[in-house]
């Protein structure tokens, strides 16, 4: 198979990210430039601030991630940009760099679905782990701030195709992590902080009621028969379960008290986290990660199981929380499926993911035409 060096860079929601990847298997750079310090104060992603960063950051983390590979955007032998899905201000700031330094540079330009990104992460690091061998069909649980996803992968050829078989009807489980943890005044993001405080509670606590879905997605209706049962996901009625616990049990004021004292600490550590933490709140936290992890794992298994899957892949921002891994390794483990994860910094957003993404393309020379535009809802390509 012929080789290939791919500038990747990705800008959709905020994080920008810039990765040379060698044939989909070899990272020789990957720089992430978080704008995680400029949304804290708003408890979560601004769009306009975050098409502002992305502005501000995309030419040096490009170039520090060519000169960290020890190539020249001479020796490059393609570009590839994220489309969508995500924030259209903040795809249009990769996309518009990506598309002037592949025409100044006489190079090919391959357009990538952030989410097939998310599932060559996995790909890109058993390859460069040496594994090449995988078992078809893989299934694959994208989990992250956007997206609780479900796919059925396919590979013909060198081209990769994707069925979807579930989604989430209202919030992804990383917007649940986020919207718990602000409102318990933990700050954002709240995935990771939650992640680190929920071992130190009690998670038979509270008992939630997480995603009872009751009505049928009307979206899905015309799509969906018998032979294809669907495995859908709903994380928006637990974030109102801890609402009404707070409620019930008048935390807000406490909420407000560890509001001021984390905002005075610049960077708190989990000691100041924990000292900020009564029991109660502790116990809280555990049940919902405790609630929101047996629901991915057992949805996603059941599909596994429907679709006969020889290979689950776990991806995405949420693939990176520690008691996820740990339910997916011992429960597939006990179905005898193997499970593959991201390492930690490549489970979140980065571009080396979308460079590994982009090679498949660049063998089938699926290059995007210099009038493609960003897509706020870009669909992965169907089976
Ligand atoms: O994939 P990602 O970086 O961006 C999107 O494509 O959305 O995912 C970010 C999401 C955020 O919601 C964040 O809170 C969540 O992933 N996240 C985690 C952890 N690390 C990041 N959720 C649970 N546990 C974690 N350790
Ligand atoms: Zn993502």
């Amino acid at each position: 198979m012929p080789h290939a060096h791919i500038l990747g860079i990705e800008s959709s929601c905020d994080e920008t990210g810039a990765a040379v990847v060698r044939s989909g298997e070899k990272i020789l750079s990957n720089v992430v430039f978080s704008q995680i310090a400029t949304h804290q104060p708003y408890g979560g992603v601004v769009p306009e601030l975050a098409s502002r960063e992305h502005l501000r950051a995309i030419v040096p983390v490009v170039r520090k991630a060519l000169a960290d590979a020890d190539q020249t955007y001479q020796t490059l032998d393609a570009l590839a940009v994220t489309q969508g899905p995500g924030l259209a201000g903040a795809l249009l700031v990769g996309i518009s760099y990506a598309k002037a330094l592949a025409f100044a540079l006489h190079k090919p330009l391959i357009a990538v679905n952030h989410l097939e990104g998310h599932i060559h992460a996995v790909l890109l690091e058993e390859r460069q782990k040496g594994n090449h061998e995988l078992n078809f069909p893989v299934l694959a649980l994208v989990v992250s701030g956007g997206h609780t996803h479900l796919y059925s992968a396919e590979q013909k050829g060198e081209s990769w195709s994707y069925r979807n078989i579930g989604h989430t009807r209202d919030d992804a489980a990383g917007e649940a992590f986020d919207k718990v943890a602000k409102l318990l005044g933990l700050g954002y993001p709240g995935g990771p902080i939650i992640d680190r405080l929920a071992p130190h509670g009690d998670p038979s606590a509270v008992k939630f009621a997480t995603a009872q879905i009751k009505h049928r997605d009307r979206r899905d209706r015309q799509k969906e028969n018998k032979a294809q049962p669907r495995f859908d996901f709903s994380y928006s009625g637990i974030k109102t379960e801890v609402l009404r616990y707070v409620e019930a049990n008048g935390l807000k004021d406490t909420i407000e008290e560890r509001r001021r004292r984390l905002s005075a600490i610049a960077k708190p550590k989990l000691e100041d986290y924990l000292a900020a933490c009564d029991r109660e709140t502790l116990n809280l936290l555990a049940s919902f990660q405790r609630s929101v992890v047996e629901d991915l794992v057992a949805k996603t298994l059941a599909a596994a199981s429907a679709n006969e899957a020889a290979t689950l892949f776990v991806t995405g921002g949420v693939a990176a929380n520690n008691e996820l891994r740990q339910r997916f390794e011992s429960e597939a483990g006990q179905d005898g499926l193997p499970v593959f994860f991201p390492s930690r910094p490549l489970s979140t957003d980065n571009a080396a993911m979308i460079a590994a993404a982009a090679y498949p393309k660049w063998l089938s020379k699926d290059f995007a035409p210099m009038d493609f535009s960003a897509e706020a809802s870009l669909p992965l390509r169907q089976l």
